[in-house]
């Protein structure tokens, strides 16, 4: 007999509203996610400036609402201005980030006609490596401000008379990390953030700005570096930037060679990125009170995936190198499945949120020449994105624990769920944890309840290491089911092991 659950829904028993902002990608200059992803003028699917069809397609399906860009690491070392003008007069130069040649063909003008295809809303990181102040205010006088001043002025004359108004800015990225070029303690990181915010704000005042969080929680500047970015740049920014990235055997990338998977504790990561959103949102709301502000600052999550197998390229510096090309599983794409459930049920401090990253480089798609498969992570993303809106409801859960090495018992059963007023619409976000053990579902809504079940999704098999390939582009996949029968208010459904499963529903 299959172990049961239940899950009691209300629509007017809310966490918060959704911001539609937490379905976002990052594209950064780096390996071959700009270069022969997205633009790459040699394949057969791109079109007469170089950007690749296919590719488009793919991130429209998933529905992008914000794209990071152009960095990363890559933006510590990254000089605006090489980016745009005449593009054979644009200089080569080495980025010393990821050890390889950018060839600046692809930039800022590129960049915001690719992100108006897929329809997303661009975010910027302005360069607080090797970059200064003023170099960030005028990268958002190029952007933001109409003609009549020489940062504006050149944008016209570089083919882009309009304004593009870039709204959301990140002052630098991953400061704290010895990785990083130019890496700063927190003090002098905060200090540096404040004075370009404020050259940057008094250039463009309707821009949000956010400010570095330390890059994960396994480093020794977590949560100290936080605490104190947190308290010195409050009244200067909007968002706080968190990272993390998940790994069997969890919870590191970097320090896992040799050391056995386990995949029980993998499946329970959201634990920790509970946590994780628990203890910023803990040094927001400490910041807030230290300096009596009456400002709302929110959880920008804005580097988030499983990464941990593909490394290096062969070391020589080159364009496009092949490195961080990670081949995803279907225990991979689970876990972010439970990262998105996070993401709804953290909604009342998380509002912006970005998988890192969008094409071949740790990414739910990878392309060659001449064509593109989708990785097992696509479908919860694209599932997600295009079914959670409105408001994330506050689910009561009963679920039977599973044992796991890392965190002791926890719930088979994780779950999120969500409501929009506007149409009627919810949906409902089920992953069974168990590699083992099927689990029968009851979902009851303790109001109204919806009229119909609309679409269902299950994904699912018997190997947590199965992926997909350009040979096998769909070994594994989110399979449309068959819709279970509502009775009355409430509804059974089965979950085999290792499966993401969601519906929605309409209601009058
Ligand atoms: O997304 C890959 C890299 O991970 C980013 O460049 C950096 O910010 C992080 O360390």
């Amino acid at each position: 007999n299959p172990q049961r659950a239940t899950v009691s829904l209300n629509t007017h028993r809310t966490i918060s509203e959704i911001s539609p902002l937490i379905f976002g990608g990052f594209a950064e200059h780096m390996g071959r996610c700009i270069y022969e992803g997205i633009y790459d003028p040699g394949s057969p699917l791109a079109d007469e400036n170089g950007i690749r069809q296919d590719v488009v397609a793919a991130l429209k399906e998933t529905n992008y609402r914000i794209m990071r860009y152009p960095g990363g690491n890559f933006v510590s070392g990254y000089r605006w201005t090489d980016g745009i003008g005449p593009r054979d007069q644009r200089p080569r130069r080495r980025a010393l980030a990821w050890r390889s040649i950018e060839t600046n063909q692809f930039g800022p003008h590129e960049f915001m006609d690719f992100a108006r295809q897929i329809g997303t809303e661009p975010m910027w990181a302005v360069n607080l490596g090797t970059g200064s102040i003023q170099d960030a205010a005028d990268l958002v006088e190029y952007m933001n401000l109409p003609t009549g001043t020489v940062y504006s002025d050149m944008r016209a004359k570089n083919g882009h008379a309009e304004p593009f108004g870039v709204k959301y800015w990140c002052l630098g990225n991953e400061m704290d990390g010895p990785w990083q070029i130019g890496q700063m303690d927190a003090v002098s990181y905060a200090d540096k953030a404040v004075q370009a915010a404020k050259l940057m704000r008094w250039t463009d005042p309707t821009i949000k700005t956010i400010a570095c969080g330390s890059s994960a929680t396994a480093m020794a500047s977590y949560p100290e570096w936080d605490m104190t970015v947190l308290d010195r740049t409050y009244g200067h920014i909007d968002y706080f930037s968190m990272h993390h990235y998940a790994a069997n055997p969890y919870p590191t990338i970097s320090n896992n060679e040799g050391l056995p998977l386990d995949t029980d504790s993998y499946l329970a990561s959201s634990l920790h990125f509970v946590e994780h959103a628990d203890t910023l949102a803990a040094a927001i709301r400490l910041a807030k009170a230290k300096n009596r502000s009456k400002r709302d600052v929110y959880l920008c999550w804005d580097e988030w995936n499983v990464w941990y197998r593909a490394k290096g390229g062969d070391g020589e510096w080159s364009e496009a190198p092949h490195i961080l090309e990670e081949e995803y599983n279907l225990e991979d794409a689970l876990v972010v499945a439970t990262w998105l459930n996070t993401f709804l049920n953290k909604s009342d401090v998380v509002k912006i949120a970005c998988i890192a990253q969008i094409v071949n480089v740790i990414a739910p798609i990878m392309t060659r020449k001449d064509a593109m498969f989708k990785q097992t992570i696509f479908y919860p993303l694209t599932i997600f994105s295009n079914t959670a809106s409105g408001y994330a409801l506050d689910p009561l859960v009963r679920s039977p624990l599973r044992d796991t090495k890392r965190y002791g018992a926890v719930p088979q059963l994780d779950v999120s769920a969500s409501f929009d007023p506007q149409n009627g619409q919810g949906a409902v976000f089920l992953v069974n944890r168990s590699q083992t053990e099927p689990l029968t579902v009851q979902v009851c809504w303790e109001d109204e309840g919806p009229q119909s079940l609309t679409r269902g999704w299950q994904m699912s098999g018997n190997d947590p290491f199965a992926s997909n390939s350009f040979e096998k582009p769909d070994n594994v996949i989110a399979h449309e089911i068959t819709l279970p029968q509502l009775e009355g208010r409430a509804l059974t459904v089965q979950l085999p092991p290792l499966s993401f499963t969601a519906f929605t529903t309409q209601h009058a």
